[in-house]
């Protein structure tokens, strides 16, 4: 009796061994035959690690939240350069999601794609995963590259791969597979991309000039910077086998050297690399992209750093360097291709949650295009971030000097046609004008407010603040705002309101707000001028077409 009971509590524990066992840790093999890997995710399930193992590559790790029920969402990885080739996954966490994952032409939810609920409708999103800065903007051969900090198996940070993006007009876009991988030097920081049109680092095939990406890789011990080249208009990138071009994390004491900008200097017909390292951006000089000298930093700048030379209103001969980091507040100064000496700031030209914004390298007729990744949730989607729209930066002289203004870029004008124009309104007959529009998904509205007995006026959505002009504390939405005329009355705006997120660009494009479009909480009040007696001096209307379309 005794050694029954034993016996079958031996046998039990073997059993829950073998389930604990094959629950945890597996491998499958796949022969690659379709276009995506569908694989479950599930937010109930802790992040484990997942590894690819492509026959001629380097293994491929992430870490992903497998679902062993019910999923939340679907995310993918593209395999259709991997036709034919038979590929393994191990994944660390609980077996049962393996046999989940699939292969097929379409991804999952591919029909509803770009129609989801609270999918922006005018602004980039990833199809799935998480996205943040905006890397390796680049203009070449007629497409606008939109590379991005991407995690392509969750809807938060994490594996950071670049993603990638084009473009024929900034407008419309397409998803391409992600450019850059995780590797053994780390996870795929942000940076930036260039042409190099006379072969410096020697990668260009005949007529065609590499495309190089200077990118930051993340590894547990430290960050360095590292270059990649893409004969083939950034399909397709090979590391640079030299990697890393720079490792100085031993100089800066710091974990934190990261985000290289790299631009062309003609002057001095050299490259420049601006890096942000500990407290501030350095300046670096190279001939080949590959050997990089150290020339100078600034202190005060945090993360994802930018210069670049602008006209004070459009005068090629008079023009300001302006640098700036991830926040966007911005110095003026002037830049001898090895220095940044700042003459004026820091100033803040935008506000709210836009960060780590990039611009264009490349743009015809001396465009200087930014885009920034929106910090912004869309509920319940299979995906998190946006890209804000793309704009144009100018200088112009203010009564305080030179500053930064921030504009759509005129291709933008294509999505919006005007659908109603009225002048001189009360706040009254201006709110039961835009009665109609409260529930619209997308709308932009113009408007300029003239205020006379009110020290403050503005517009709200469902009791939400686009717009809350204080005349007497210099404040909009609660940032010091004071208008070129300061016995103004009057403040503008231009206004873009997509499913999930709100742009507003004041007085032409002086100060530049972003916030969250937060949902109707059953306020009826919809759209809403307030301020005592104000006037609505102009109110415009816009209809806004998809970008998906
Ligand atoms: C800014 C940033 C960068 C870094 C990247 C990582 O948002 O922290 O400094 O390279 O995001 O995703």
């Amino acid at each position: 009796m005794k050694t029954s009971l034993l016996k079958s509590l031996l046998f039990g524990a073997f059993i829950l061994l073998l389930t604990f066992t094959s629950t945890w840790a597996g491998e499958i093999e796949l022969r690659i035959t379709k276009n995506y890997l569908n694989f479950p995710v599930s937010h109930q399930e802790d992040r484990h690690k997942m590894t690819f193992h492509i026959p001629g590559q380097a293994d491929l790790t992430v870490v992903i939240r497998l679902s062993a029920d019910e999923p939340d969402y679907w995310v993918f990885k593209d395999v259709s350069n991997l036709k034919g080739k038979t590929i393994k996954i191990s994944y660390e966490g609980n077996e049962a999601g393996l046999s989940k994952i699939y292969q097929a032409d379409e991804i999952e939810g591919e029909a509803n794609i770009y129609q989801e609920k609270n999918r922006p409708q005018f602004h980039f999103t990833t199809q799935r995963g998480w996205i943040n800065d905006p890397n390796g903007l680049l203009f070449h051969d007629g497409e606008y590259h939109l590379f991005y900090q991407h995690n392509p198996y969750e809807r938060e940070w994490e594996n950071m791969h670049w993603g990638h993006a084009v473009s024929k007009d900034l407008i419309h876009w397409e998803e391409l597979p992600d450019a850059l991988y995780p590797d053994h030097l780390g996870a795929m920081f942000s940076g930036s991309a260039v042409i190099d049109y006379n072969n410096t680092a020697g990668f260009n095939k005949k007529n065609t000039p590499a495309m190089i990406a200077a990118y930051t890789a993340a590894g547990p011990e430290k960050q360095v910077q590292a270059i990649a080249y893409s004969l083939d208009n950034g399909r397709t990138f090979t590391k640079y086998e030299g990697n890393p071009v720079i490792d100085s994390k031993h100089i800066w004491n710091s974990q934190d050297t990261r985000d290289p900008k790299v631009f062309w200097y003609e002057p001095g017909k050299h490259w420049v690399m601006v890096l942000n390292e500990r407290d501030g951006h350095s300046i670096y000089n190279s001939n080949d992209l590959k050997n990089w000298e150290y020339q100078s930093h600034i202190t005060g700048f945090w993360e994802c750093p930018e210069l670049f030379e602008l006209p004070i209103d459009g005068d090629t001969n008079n023009t300001l360097w302006v640098m700036y980091g991830a926040s966007g507040t911005y110095m003026l100064g002037d830049f001898d291709g090895k220095t940044f000496t700042p003459k004026a700031g820091k100033y803040q030209f935008t506000s709210g949650p836009i960060y780590a914004a990039q611009t264009f390298t490349n743009v015809p007729n001396g465009r200087r295009i930014q885009i920034g990744w929106g910090q912004i949730t869309h509920p319940e989607m299979p995906f998190k971030g946006m890209m804000m729209l793309p704009t144009e930066l100018s200088l112009k002289e203010t009564k305080d000097g030179p500053r930064l203004f921030n504009l759509p870029v005129k291709e933008t004008e294509q999505l919006f046609t005007p659908i109603q124009h009225w002048e001189t309104l009360s706040a009254e007959k201006a709110n039961e004008a835009l009665k109609p529009l409260s529930e619209s998904g997308e709308v932009r509205i113009k408007t300029t407010i003239k205020l006379s007995h009110a020290t403050s006026a503005g517009l709200n959505l469902f009791g939400q603040n686009i717009l809350n002009y204080d005349l007497n504390f210099n404040k909009i939405n609660g940032v010091f705002y004071s208008p070129n005329d300061p016995t103004s009355m009057e403040i503008s705006a231009d206004i873009y309101i997509d499913r999930s997120s709100i742009e507003v660009f004041v007085d032409g494009g002086a100060l530049t707000l972003i916030m969250p479009r937060r949902p109707d909480t059953n306020n009826n009040e919809g759209f809403h001028f307030w301020g005592n007696n104000i006037e609505i001096k102009n109110l415009e209307v816009f209809e806004a077409k998809s970008i998906w379309e």
